[in-house]
């Protein structure tokens, strides 16, 4: 029998945590993929920074055999992130495969992310195979889970599996089930080449190393291709399968999953989505450029991209100071070489006061920035001073021109704008009903709308509202946690732009507009974020000879105001005894000097103080 037909492509979804990468690591032990020895727990997450948080930031693929009534199967297995800030990643990867073995932790029931990424699979008309994992914990719903899935895939209860992925109870007879239901790969090796980017990282040598699944088509090594989307041309350094590390081979067909390194130097030009196509003899060939293209390739004009590619859209923006001003260009290459393995982080230099020069960096979600400022640390040994997440605002100016705002230093004066608009998203949260009062509380606070609920089991509900991207992308979902036990689960998808009332609060001191604190608010909170903002900064500003005015300001309109008093420096101990007349004459003296000074002093602004204000 060929290869193909023989040939299984599957992914694992689920909420973040129910057990992905355990799962994945019982299936590579049943396989006899990974030695015993070297075999080491969530073998798939191979950062640091994803083993200790217990998270998948970068997808892994594997292939492994296994056999069944005397024949040998290869299934490929891609390990997808479960949080929100990556669903790009998970819906590339859905395209790749044909199932999908949909899992949900017994304890905890459906999640919102299970939702999600159910949706994102049933796109792809996966063939979903369900899944309920940690039965072997004491606290498992196991029936109430088992009827969850049911309902809501309108499937009988049987069908659904219960395993139990730490200790391996069930796991052979899903991996069998996959091999049964789920079926292989379609395309054709004689078709023009198609390849699938559903990943890709940045190697010196080889230049991108592209993850992906052959739709149609073959593709050899030394082979000339090209990326349809990306439009530029490459030749293949090295091709083959993951096991899950790299495993050369001659070359790659139609159904197989793999890895291609293209010898393109460019890493921005290749994104997650693309499609690679080969220019072979049938082309017309041109001069010989870098990377083995040739100027003037004509491709077949009826072969078409695969469909489903998107250009990643930072939503969320921070600014990224070195806290060592010398710092900055190590911070400037470490940005450049994460972006070759992470296409969706955006970076362009800026310079703010007191800060120094630093980058305002674009974002998929919060948690992104988090593990780039995370990886930023660890990886390249740098401390950084990170302003608070904020999002991408539109300006339409009165001349209809559309502006978009990444900074709030860059917002324009009032009497230009026309209308103002801000991302929206649909926000999904799953809560037992026992925490309802509470989630509902939070949520009462958003600025946004109520859409609807439904129960989807006895005591579960989602609750669906709108509200602006800016109300959730700091510390909401942890007030959500901790208002839960952990219990409710959020995820959200960008609706698109829409009308806000937003203004640009100014902060002063000592009568100086200080640009790195401004902020943009809604204006109906503008009074209350400009007296907290005061009262923070009053705490922290050290005291200075003279007494300094703090002002919040919009417009140039002071709404909030604070002093810090003079710092006081008695003159007149070094004197005995009681001459009061003596003791005025200086106290006179350092009156006046305060005057004169307040008058031409500067307030010096001690970067800790930037830094601090700047964090919260
Ligand atoms: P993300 O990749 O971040 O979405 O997580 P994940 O879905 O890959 O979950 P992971 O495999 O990292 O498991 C999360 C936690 O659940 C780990 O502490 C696992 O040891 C534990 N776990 C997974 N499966 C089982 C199980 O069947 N029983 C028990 N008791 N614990 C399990």
């Amino acid at each position: 029998m060929k290869n193909q037909f023989l040939t299984r492509n599957f992914v694992i979804i689920s909420h973040v945590n129910h057990g992905k990468s355990t799962l994945a690591d019982r299936f590579l032990e049943l396989t006899k993929t990974i030695p015993e020895e070297k075999m080491k727990p969530q073998y798939l997450d191979m950062m640091d920074l994803e083993r200790e948080k217990g998270i998948t930031i970068k997808m892994q693929s594997v292939r492994m055999t296994y056999i069944l009534n005397s024949i040998p199967y290869i299934l490929n297995l891609i390990d997808t992130p479960g949080h929100v800030d990556f669903s790009y990643e998970v819906s590339r990867s859905l395209a790749a495969v044909e199932g999908a073995i949909l899992l949900v932790d017994a304890t905890k029931g459906i999640q919102a992310q299970t939702l999600a990424n159910l949706d994102l699979a049933k796109k792809q008309n996966l063939i979903i195979l369900p899944v309920v994992n940690k039965i072997d914990l004491q606290n498992a719903k196991i029936e109430q889970t088992t009827e969850e899935i049911a309902n809501l895939l309108k499937v009988e209860k049987n069908e659904v599996i219960k395993i139990s992925a730490k200790y391996g109870t069930n796991v052979k007879k899903l991996l069998e089930k996959v091999i049964k239901k789920i079926p292989p790969p379609i395309g054709e090796k004689d078709k023009p080449l198609r390849a699938l980017i559903f990943d890709s990282k940045y190697d010196p040598y080889k230049g991108v190393i592209c993850f992906v699944r052959i739709v149609d088509g073959q593709i050899k090594n030394g082979e000339n291709i090209y990326l349809m989307v990306g439009k530029i041309g490459g030749k293949v350094k090295e091709l083959g399968f993951f096991r899950p590390e790299f495993l050369p081979q001659e070359k790659l067909q139609s159904g197989e999953i793999g890895f291609l390194a293209t010898g393109i130097k460019e890493a921005g030009k290749v994104r997650v989505g693309d499609t690679i196509t080969s220019l072979n003899s049938k082309f017309k060939m041109g001069p010989a450029r870098a990377g083995g293209w040739r100027e003037g390739c004509s491709l077949n004009s009826e072969l078409k991209p695969l469909p489903g590619y998107k250009e990643p859209q930072s939503m969320v923006f921070a600014s990224f100071y070195p806290e060592n001003p010398n710092d900055f260009e190590l911070l400037k290459e470490a940005l450049m070489k994460l972006k070759l393995n992470d296409a969706s982080l955006t970076f362009t230099p800026e310079r703010k006061e007191g800060l120094g020069r630093g980058y305002l960096c674009g974002f998929l979600g919060s948690l992104h920035a988090e593990i780039i400022a995370e990886r930023l640390k660890r990886e390249f040994d740098l401390n950084l001073v990170i302003s608070a997440p904020s999002v991408v605002f539109k300006i339409i100016t009165r001349k209809d021109e559309e502006i978009f705002i990444y900074s709030p230093s860059n917002w324009p004066n009032p009497s230009i704008i026309k209308k103002i608009q801000e991302p929206w998203v649909k926000l999904e949260i799953i809560t037992p009903s026992d925490y309802l009062g509470p989630v509902s509380e939070i949520l009462k606070n958003l600025e946004g709308n109520y859409i609807k609920r439904n129960y989807f089991s006895q005591n579960r509900l989602l609750l669906i509202y709108e509200v602006p991207l800016r109300e959730i992308i700091i510390g909401f979902y942890d007030q959500i946690l901790s208002q839960t036990q952990g219990y409710a689960s959020m995820n959200y998808e960008i609706l698109g732009y829409r009308p806000g009332d937003l203004v640009k609060l100014e902060i002063l001191i000592a009568g100086k507009k200080e640009e790195a604190f401004s902020k943009i608010v809604p204006k109906n909170r503008a009074f209350e974020e400009g007296r907290k903002f005061v009262k923070k900064l009053k705490e922290i500003l050290p005291h200075q000879l003279f007494s300094v005015a703090l002002q919040a300001a919009l417009s140039g309109k002071i709404i909030a105001r604070a002093t810090i008093r003079a710092q006081r420096k008695d003159v007149t101990a070094p004197l005995y005894g009681g001459d009061y007349t003596r003791k005025r004459k200086l106290l006179e003296r350092q009156k006046k000097g305060k005057k004169k000074l307040k008058e031409i002093g500067k307030v010096r602004i001690p970067q800790n103080v930037f830094f601090e204000m700047f964090r919260s």
